[in-house]
């Protein structure tokens, strides 16, 4: 008894070690291997490590496997109605939460709700816990329990009057305690509890501050234990932080059984909920939300808000073109303008793109599309300010130079997939299929891939996601030419 095991967790992959190596041996990520301490093994830590009382909290904690033993299939499966049974979460949003969490939420669940610091994930959760808690489809409302370990009770209050949030049975606590939340969360048998944020509870008796490793990992453990004991679903706010892990370790992507992302420009007001795990459901949706004085509205007619003002008016402007790129298993969909204006020198001036990429684009353009743009000078840039440095992005680059040379505006609702080679021929780029189903689900009207790629869309995307997408396959950068402008 006493003995603490320690383990090597991958920040990057969440790939677990006994031994310490210099680089991942999952993911080959380079100093990413963090040491883990898992406290006594089993029982022993659980009775000796915390100071309340064993009866409430013990079951609720991280315990080793088997402290159930064998259920017979029968048990398990009585009453197969209440497991398929899902909270609604229509009212304020329409249907754009229950979609992207596959149809509602799901009792017992744990859903980690990450993204960047100020995108709106408090206001979001704020909002949820009102619809939860009035939950109309069920006719009666049932309490919620907000905890923030970020913000007083003052302050959650003034913003749900922001949000014109008057639930009677929505509860508010501040807390960073687990054991003390879980305590006082569970004799109000809450329809749901939301936790915010991951990164400032923490657990008596595990090593480390809040927010590290440990802390972060057992917590989300504890979290997920009392949600399972319980069936009281939990969300879960996480901050990602710059490497766009939430808490540096995506070891907690592993244990929650659902994980959505919100993600958002700074200049713009919409914001978008995306699965990236789901448990009870596809990976592929995606809530389209805009932020308003009074918090977070679902958008309705989402294909025109990746689109520069100028192109939504009836004006279109010439140099636009829009591609997916991914990061990690995100995807996003990216506006890159091109501006070629006559000039004796021929600079080029590159923003967002490898200039070596840019070159070899233009210079394939010239050689193999015929485009003469030796006496052009070129500006690019990405929208987003994001740096693109997949080749996904090529076609669309390419599109956007032919678009502001040839004064062509390309029609709104186009998007570009494709990597472009020395030949000007299209090349496949991996992912394509989760590529052309964010630009299916935002509404758009076309998209532009290798010839290569498209039998294998067409098998593997189902009719509903094309339904309203047609998929043009070209060869080359001169078809594209020839059947876009
Ligand atoms: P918040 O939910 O606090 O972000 P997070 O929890 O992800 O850090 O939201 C922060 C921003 O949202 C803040 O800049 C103010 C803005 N906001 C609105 O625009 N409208 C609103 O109704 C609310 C509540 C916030
Ligand atoms: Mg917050």
């Amino acid at each position: 008894k006493g003995k603490v095991k320690t383990s090597w967790v991958c920040e990057s992959c969440g790939y677990s070690d006994g031994q310490w190596w210099g680089s991942c041996r999952s993911c080959d990520g380079v100093g990413t291997m963090k040491r883990f301490s898992e406290g006594d093994g089993g029982e022993g830590r659980i009775s000796s490590g915390f100071g309340v009382s064993e009866k409430v909290m013990g079951t609720w904690l991280p315990q080793q496997a088997g402290d159930i033993g064998p259920v017979r299939l029968t048990d398990v499966n009585r009453g197969v109605d209440q497991k398929e049974w899902r909270i609604p979460l229509s009212g304020l949003f329409g249907n754009e939460v229950s979609r992207v969490l596959g149809g509602g939420l799901v009792p017992g669940s744990l859903v980690l709700v990450g993204g960047d610091p100020g995108v709106g994930k408090s206001t979001l959760l704020l909002q949820i816990a009102a619809i939860i808690s009035e939950g109309h489809e069920m006719r009666q409302s049932a309490p919620v329990v907000y905890i923030s370990g970020e913000e007083s009770i003052d302050q959650i209050g003034n913003r749900a009057d922001r949000l014109r949030i008057g639930t009677e049975e929505l509860f508010l606590y501040s807390s960073t305690d687990v054991e003390d939340i879980l305590e006082k969360a569970q004799p109000l048998s809450p329809r749901a509890l939301i936790v915010d944020s991951i990164q400032t509870v923490f657990l008596k008796g595990v090593t480390g501050s809040p927010g590290g490793l440990s802390q972060v990992k057992e917590c989300t453990s504890a979290l997920l234990r009392f949600a399972k004991k319980t069936n009281i679903p939990v969300f879960l706010i996480g901050h990602v932080n710059k490497s766009g892990d939430i808490a540096g370790p995506r070891v907690l992507e592993h244990i929650v059984d659902a994980v959505l992302y919100l993600e958002g420009e700074k200049h713009s007001s919409h914001r978008l909920l995306r699965s990236v795990k789901n448990r009870f459901g596809s990976t592929d949706e995606l809530g389209v939300f805009e932020m308003s004085q009074s918090g977070l509205q679902a958008v309705t007619n989402p294909s025109e808000i990746f689109l520069s003002p100028q192109q939504i008016d009836s004006e279109v402007l010439a140099g636009l073109a829009v591609t997916v790129i991914m990061d990690g298993s995100r995807s996003f969909v990216l506006e890159i303008q091109a501006l070629c204006v006559a000039s004796s020198t021929n600079s080029r001036q590159v923003t967002g793109l490898h200039t070596s990429r840019a070159d070899m684009i233009i210079s394939v353009l010239m050689k193999q599309a015929g485009l003469k743009l030796q006496e052009n000078g070129i500006f690019l840039n990405v929208v987003s300010g994001l740096t693109v440095s997949e080749t996904a992005g090529d076609l669309a680059v390419a599109a956007a130079i032919c678009s502001s040379f040839l004064e062509f505006p390309i029609p709104p609702g186009v998007a570009f997939i494709a990597e472009i080679g020395l030949g000007g021929e299209l090349r496949t780029v991996q992912r394509m299929e989760k590529r052309v189903i964010t630009v299916a689900k935002l509404g758009y009207k076309m998209c532009v891939v290798p010839s290569s790629a498209v039998k294998s869309l067409l098998d593997s995307l189902s009719t509903q996601d094309l339904i309203k997408m047609e998929i043009l396959g070209c060869r080359n950068l001169k078809e594209v030419i020839n059947h876009v402008f």
